[in-house]
Order: structure tokens, then sequence, then C-alpha cells
């Protein structure tokens, strides 16, 4: 049986709707805070199962029965580090066959604060001694795209990564690479560093965006702490605000590029274009 936790989360829903397509729904345990937001897949005959990483015995119960586990890493700003543990600590009294968790690219040397908890999570799930899969997540493309609508009004992209590349992946991506990494044998020991197979400059995403909508849009590089000022300003909270600017600032440093193909060689087929992304974007 296979369990994922953050089930209700984007990622989380994506990887469900790929291991649909590899096993069958009753050996799926989608694992989420709020069972009720679960009902469709409920009804698809995935079991869904009440699992808060903040509540260790909810943990333990989610995971009766499981043999390889998905830790999907929980949105918390700071202080993710015990909520992992306590996924790990039930998967490990459950005995699972294999661990797997989304980590950050390159989070072993990444300079950014984010990869603070992915490496700090991945040396505790090293010291559990738990068969483990570490998949290392660049960017999400949707980071970006989700900007666009301001982006269009502004005419402007706005950014602290100089011309750092992003080799920004779309979700579905990334879940596809999960839903295989759970499933195939023969990855525990494995890390894969994960990313689009093509990079670009937030300068190069905004003359795309301009040829694409017909509308002039440019990259506006401004420094970290201006803006951090910026997200703030669009109603961020502080601490995410400064993590976000924390981590263009890796970028520019080349922390979120990444050009070994890994992640399109693990799901068989080349990533999404972040063209196509756009284009999908601006036609919705
Ligand atoms: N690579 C990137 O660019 C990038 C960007 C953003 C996030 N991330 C990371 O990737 C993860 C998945 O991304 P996403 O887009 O799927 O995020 P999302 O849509 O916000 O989903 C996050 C999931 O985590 C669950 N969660 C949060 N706190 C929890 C807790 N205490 N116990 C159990 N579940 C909890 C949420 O549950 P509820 O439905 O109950 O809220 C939700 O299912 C994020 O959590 C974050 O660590 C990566």
């Amino acid at each position: 049986m296979f369990a994922v936790t953050g089930a209700s989360g984007q990622l989380g829903r994506l990887v469900i709707a790929h291991l649909l397509e590899r096993v069958p729904a009753a050996q799926i345990v989608a694992a989420m805070r709020d069972p009720a937001k679960g009902a469709d897949l409920s009804r698809l005959g995935v079991q869904v199962r009440a699992a808060d990483y903040k509540r260790p015995a909810s943990l333990a119960k989610a995971f009766e029965g499981v043999d390889r586990v998905l830790l999907i890493s929980s949105t918390e700003v700071t202080g993710r580090l015990p909520l992992h543990r306590a996924v790990i600590d039930a998967a490990r009294a459950q005995g699972v066959s294999l661990f797997a968790y989304t980590s950050m690219l390159h989070a072993d040397t990444s300079p950014a604060r984010l990869a603070i908890e992915h490496r700090q999570t991945e040396e505790a799930i090293r010291a559990s001694g738990l068969p483990a899969v570490i998949l290392r997540n660049g960017w999400y493309a949707e980071n970006h795209l989700s900007a666009l609508p301001t982006a269009l009004e502004h005419g402007a992209i706005v950014g602290a990564a100089k011309d750092g590349r992003f080799s920004s992946a779309a979700r579905a991506d990334y879940a596809f690479a999960a839903a295989i990494a759970l499933t195939s044998e023969g990855q525990a020991g494995r890390t894969y560093e994960l990313a689009a197979d093509d990079a670009f400059t937030l300068a190069e995403l905004a003359a795309e965006v301009s040829r694409q909508s017909g509308k002039a849009v440019v990259y506006n590089d401004l420094s970290p702490d201006a803006y951090e000022g910026v997200l703030t300003h669009a109603g961020l909270p502080a601490p995410l605000a400064a993590l976000l600017a924390d981590a263009d600032l890796a970028a520019s440093q080349g922390a979120l590029f990444d050009d070994s193909s890994t992640l399109s060689k693990l799901i068989g087929r080349p990533t999404t274009r972040v063209e196509t992304l756009i284009a999908a974007t601006l036609h919705s």
C-alpha cells in the first residue's frame, strides 16, 4: 500500500492522479489534514485518511498497513523539521520498505535559506535508517505563472534573480516523477536532482510573455531587500516574503539551475516547456 501525505495539496493531488494510473485505487492512501477535502478521491476507491504532521497519533493510524510513503514537505515557512521528523518516526514504526521525500534542488549545497530544513530533513531520514529516495524538486514553473496577471497589468515581472537561470518545471512533471519513484523497484538510496530540461532567466521569461500576449512586459531586477518589500506590499506574510527574496538571491547564484535532465529521464519524456505553460496560463 502507498501513502501520500499532503494529499489535499496541489502536488499531492497530482501524485495521486499519477498513482491511480499505476496501481489499484484501493492500494493508495491519501493522507491529509482534513479528510473532507478528499471526498472525490474516496469515491474513486482511494483510502482517504486523516494525517496531521502536528498530531503523531494520526500519522501512526494513517500508515497502518502501508508499505511505501511519500512525505510531501510541509508548507510551514519555518519549523518544518519537527513536523517532518514526526512523519519519519511514524514510517519507521510502521517498518515501511520505501520512504520518499520532496526535498529541494541541490539541497546539500544550495545557499538558499529554504534549503536548510530540507537538508536537515534529509539528514533525519538518513539517521532513521529508512530505505529512502530523495526527490530534490526544483522551482515550480507555477511560481512564475501565478505572477503573470500582475506582470501583464504592470508591464513588468519583478524579482531579484539578476540573470540567474531557473530550471523550473511543472508541478505535474514533479508529481509524475514522485509516482514513478514510489512505485518502482530499486529506488532506495537514490537522490534525484529534478528540474526542467530547459532553463530561462526572468528577462527571457518576460520576453516570452510579451511575445505570446502581444503586450510589452520587461523584467525589472531589484535588490533582494527591495523585492522583499514589493512582496510584503503585495500582501505576503513577512517571513515568506523574506524567504522568496532570499530564494531569488540564491537563484542569481545558480541555485535553481540544473541541466542534468534527470527529471525527463525519470518520467521517460521531455519536461513540459515553459512556453507551453505560459500559453495555457494566458488562454485559461
Ligand atoms: N518547489 C517549489 O517551487 C515549491 C513551491 C511551493 C511549495 N513547495 C513545497 O512543496 C510542497 C507541496 O507543494 P504544493 O504546491 O502541493 O503546496 P499546497 O498546495 O499548499 O499543499 C500543501 C499541502 O501540505 C498540507 N499540510 C500543510 N501543513 C500540514 C500539516 N501540519 N499536516 C499535514 N498536512 C499539512 C496541506 O494540507 P491542507 O490542505 O490541510 O492545507 C496541503 O495538502 C509545499 O508544502 C512546500 O513544502 C515547493
